[in-house]
This record gives structure tokens, C-alpha cells and sequence, in this order.
């Protein structure tokens, strides 16, 4: 059997028989969602879930989202579908959102890292559900990256990472979003944004009277609610830094300038040349821009760059936000603000 295994629409679906059978017998499968890959294990199966820990060198202080295909299956997870509960899966689910709940007594406390809460998702691709609803059981699942790495966004990655440590890796193609779901705790007194993402706050504050946000604003210095926001994320090994505004092209010059014995790629929003330096267009949209991020990152990663300068010129607002937060990370802080 082929380890990739090619699933375009309902006409490929029972290619995902053997995936499903592996993941309910306890093995890892990776898989495309809207927004990135996962790297699946039977949830209500301490030692797969433990198999996902082992496979992506994460710390075990870090809880997995557990995926489902039907909201009908999201009440045995949790102790009480609260009312803020309902009106997100109502409106939101499929999609690319996360909310915490208390956890119910069947998820294993590898899936929550021994918390009393547990992190539930309905993917909206496709294929993702009709994989999880084969397989017949919940699906916990993190982004299918090595720990630390970009997310993946495309098969590919997904085999440059983890090919050797799963059964077999479904390529839906690239991730639509191309950034995570946006993770809701529910269990504080007010809905609050762990993690920005598909799911913008402008959509959350529509549908719940009071949502704490994350602005999207530079703030690393805040302590992580999250346990998974805390890590050095995203993150190319080239060392990178991000230069925010409009106009930009005289610091990146002299950080290019300050390098010339360096081999540097710049990323950027439209096609701009630049002298001593390689070029890639992620998109003129901060949408475009967010579905490209990740794979910008693992190919100047791969073609040998020394240093990566991204060039972002949108503000917070919209899925910005999530995507100020992912930059940040990958640079680990090391922001330049143009004029
Ligand atoms: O889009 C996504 O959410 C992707 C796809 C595969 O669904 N998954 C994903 O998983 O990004 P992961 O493990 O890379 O990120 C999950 C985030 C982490 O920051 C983790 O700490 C947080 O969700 N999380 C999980 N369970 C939690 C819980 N019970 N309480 C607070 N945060 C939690
Ligand atoms: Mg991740």
C-alpha cells in the first residue's frame, strides 16, 4: 500500500477505508483539514494518543483537540454542552474553530494533559469527516509537524516531517486557511480567545454577547493561557525577522546590506526585487498571505536561506490577527516596526 494516498472528493472516499481501520486499531494517520494538517490517533485510545506525543517530539504538558464529524458526537466528550457552547456549534461548526469544555470521564488524560478540560473541533473539509466518521471513534489530532516546525500545509510537508512515524498520510491538497483553528475557552466567565485563527473575533463577537480577544497587536510578553502558545512555534531554522507597515523597503535593504555573505530570502505581499536577495510572493491578501506563510517558510528553509526577512503589510483586524500571531512566533519577537 502506498504510504500517500491521493483523495480528491466522494469518488475517492473508500480509499479512506484502510486509514480509518488503522486509526480505530490505535496506528497515526495524518490528514488534511481546512487549515492544516493533523496527525490523528483514536482518541479514547491512551496509548495512540501517547504514540502522537512520541512521533512529533511535543511536550507533554500540551493537550490535543479531539475532531469530530457530527455535533451529535461532541456530547459524550464533554460534561455539559454550555449555552455559549451551543450558539458556537450552531453558527460555527464545520469550521475553524476549537472550544474548550469540561472534559467527560471517557477522554483518557493523555488528550488533556491531566486537565479537566478537553479542546473539540468539527473541521469542515470534507474529507477530514468522512475519515473520522469511518473510523467510527473521535479523532485527537495536533497540526502534523515536527514539534516546533511550520504547520503543515500541504502532504508534502506532512512527509518531509512524519513519513516514518504514520500509517499513511491522506492528501486532500493545500489547507484552504493554510493557519489553525481559532481555540474558544468556554469554561471562563467570559468566552476567551486562546488562540487566534480561521474563526475571526469580529465573527465571535457576532455571535456571543462578550468575547475577550486577542487584539493581534504586538504582546508576546503576556503569559500563554495556552499551554501550546508558549513554545517557540512555527519557526524556520534560518533566522527570521518581520518588518510591519506599509512601506518597508529601506530596512530591509539595510538588514540585506548588513548580511552580503548571507544567503537571504525575503517575503513579501507582491513581486518587488531586491539586490543581494531572493524573493517570495506570498499574496496580496492577508488571506493569500496566511495560506502561503508556512510553505514560504519550509521552502526558503530548503533551498538553504541563512536569513528570512517577511515583509507583512496588513494590521490586526480579520484573519490578520491570526496571522500577526503566527509570524510572531516563527520570528520568535524579533519584529521591526517601518516608521
Ligand atoms: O486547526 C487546528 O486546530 C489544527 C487541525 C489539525 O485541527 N490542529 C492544531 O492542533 O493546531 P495543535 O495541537 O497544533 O494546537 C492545539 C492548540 C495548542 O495550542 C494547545 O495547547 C491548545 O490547542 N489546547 C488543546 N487542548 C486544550 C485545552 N484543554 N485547554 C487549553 N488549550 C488547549
Ligand atoms: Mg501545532
Amino acid at each position: 500500500m502506498d504510504k500517500i494516498i491521493t483523495v480528491k472528493d466522494k469518488n475517492d472516499y473508500d480509499k479512506l477505508n484502510e486509514a480509518a481501520k488503522a486509526l480505530a486499531r490505535g496506528q497515526l494517520v495524518a490528514f488534511p483539514t481546512e487549515t492544516v494538517y493533523g496527525l490523528g490517533a483514536n482518541a479514547l485510545d491512551e496509548q495512540a494518543v501517547k504514540s502522537i506525543f512520541k512521533a512529533k517530539g511535543r511536550p507533554q504538558d500540551n493537550p490535543l483537540i479531539v475532531h469530530v464529524a457530527k455535533k451529535e458526537d461532541i456530547e459524550d466528550l464533554v460534561k455539559e454542552i454550555t449555552s455559549d457552547a451551543k450558539k458556537i456549534i450552531d453558527a460555527l461548526m464545520p469550521g475553524a474553530i476549537t472550544i474548550i469544555l469540561k472534559k467527560s470521564n471517557i477522554i483518557p488524560d493523555a488528550v488533556t494533559a491531566g486537565g479537566e478540560t478537553v479542546a473539540i473541533r468539527m473541521p469542515s473539509s470534507p474529507v477530514a469527516r468522512e475519515l473520522i466518521m469511518r473510523a467510527g471513534v473521535p479523532v485527537a489530532a495536533p497540526s502534523a509537524n515536527r514539534s516546533g516546525k511550520p504547520s503543515p500545509t500541504k502532504a508534502a510537508h506532512v512527509k518531509e516531517d512524519l513519513e516514518d512515524e504514520v500509517f499513511c498520510i491522506i492528501d486532500g491538497g493545500d489547507c484552504a486557511y493554510g493557519l489553525e483553528s481559532t481555540v474558544l475557552d468556554l469554561t471562563c466567565k467570559v468566552p476567551t480567545i486562546l488562540r487566534p485563527g480561521g474563526v475571526t473575533y469580529e465573527e465571535l463577537t457576532g455571535i456571543l454577547d462578550k468575547v475577550v480577544g486577542s487584539s493581534g497587536e504586538y504582546d508576546d510578553k503576556k503569559a500563554p493561557k495556552s499551554p501550546g502558545m508558549k513554545y517557540r512555534h512555527y519557526a524556520p531554522s534560518a533566522q527570521m525577522s518581520v518588518f510591519l507597515g506599509e512601506d518597508c523597503d529601506e530596512e530591509i535593504n539595510k538588514e540585506i546590506l548588513k548580511n552580503t555573505n548571507k544567503k537571504i530570502f525575503v517575503l513579501l505581499a507582491e513581486e518587488k526585487s531586491f539586490e543581494n536577495a531572493e524573493t517570495i510572493v506570498l499574496g496580496k491578501t492577508a488571506m493569500e498571505y496566511s495560506q502561503n506563510l508556512f510553505d514560504a517558510l519550509r521552502n526558503a528553509d530548503n533551498m538553504g536561506a541563512d536569513i528570512i526577512l517577511a515583509h507583512v503589510p496588513f494590521s490586526s483586524g480579520g484573519i490578520a490577527t491570526a496571522l500577526l500571531n503566527r509570524i510572531y512566533k516563527s520570528c520568535g519577537g524579533n519584529v521591526k516596526i517601518c516608521r
